[in-house]
């Protein structure tokens, strides 16, 4: 099976997750884009969703899903999104796509977060993907000079704003050995508005695509 396939086959696994009559979290990203078309065959069982980003928003909207305001909104009892790297603890990596911060907010709204991801993205240790960290535009310069300091070469995300209205710092070469620590010191910098480690409020359930069939890691 292609990459592509094994995305295509967890987006569709999720859908067991999905709590009939409830408002359904999604993320943001490739992945997220084959659970939300599948989440489409069933969207009569669902009150709606709300979106961790413009893109996801569009999607949704496409299939005839109702998208609610996270403020409107007291219970979300499934969280469905997709990840750049997890480990075996599925602390995990997200951000690629920029969306982290919106991502974060309702995973920690979630009863239930269910990771979907293809076998490239687990991994031993996090870290070779590089970091993204969400900044507020006027702190980039002071944010990337914290992250030297703690051992890490931030890369400017160029002509990238958030949904936010922020910039992304991509931060290469951390070593990842203890992922809560990292993810609260990051998050303490001035002007840092989140960081893409997902490590506080790591995922319940992984599912991952291996070798053409759905692995459940809990
Ligand atoms: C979006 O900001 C990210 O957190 C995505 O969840 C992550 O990048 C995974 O994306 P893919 O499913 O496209 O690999």
């Amino acid at each position: 099976m292609t990459q592509d396939e094994l995305k295509k086959l967890v987006g569709e696994a999720a859908l067991e997750y999905v709590v009939e009559d409830s408002i359904v979290g999604v993320g943001t990203g490739s992945t997220v884009n084959y659970f939300i078309d599948a989440l489409a065959t069933m969207k009569h069982k669902i009150k709606g969703a709300v979106s961790s980003s413009e893109a996801s928003t569009e999607r949704l909207k496409q299939h005839g899903i109702e998208v609610f305001e996270l403020n409107e909104v007291d219970k979300i009892p499934v969280y469905i999104d997709g990840a750049d790297e997890s480990n075996h603890l599925l602390e995990l990596i997200k951000g690629g796509g920029g969306a982290l911060t919106r991502e974060k907010i309702i995973a920690a709204v979630a009863d239930q977060f269910i990771c979907i991801a293809d076998e490239s993205k687990l991994v031993r240790r996090l870290g070779e993907f590089p970091l993204p960290v969400e900044v507020i535009p006027m702190a980039r310069s002071y944010v990337a000079r914290q992250i030297v300091k703690l051992g890490g070469d931030p890369v400017y995300r160029t002509g990238f704003v958030t949904d936010n209205g922020n910039v992304i710092l991509d931060v290469h070469g951390l070593v990842i050995n203890e992922p809560i620590k990292l993810e609260r010191i990051l998050n303490n910098i001035v002007g840092v508005v989140t960081n893409g480690l997902f490590a506080e409020r790591a995922a319940d359930v992984l599912l991952l695509g291996k070798e053409g069939k759905v692995e459940t890691i809990t």
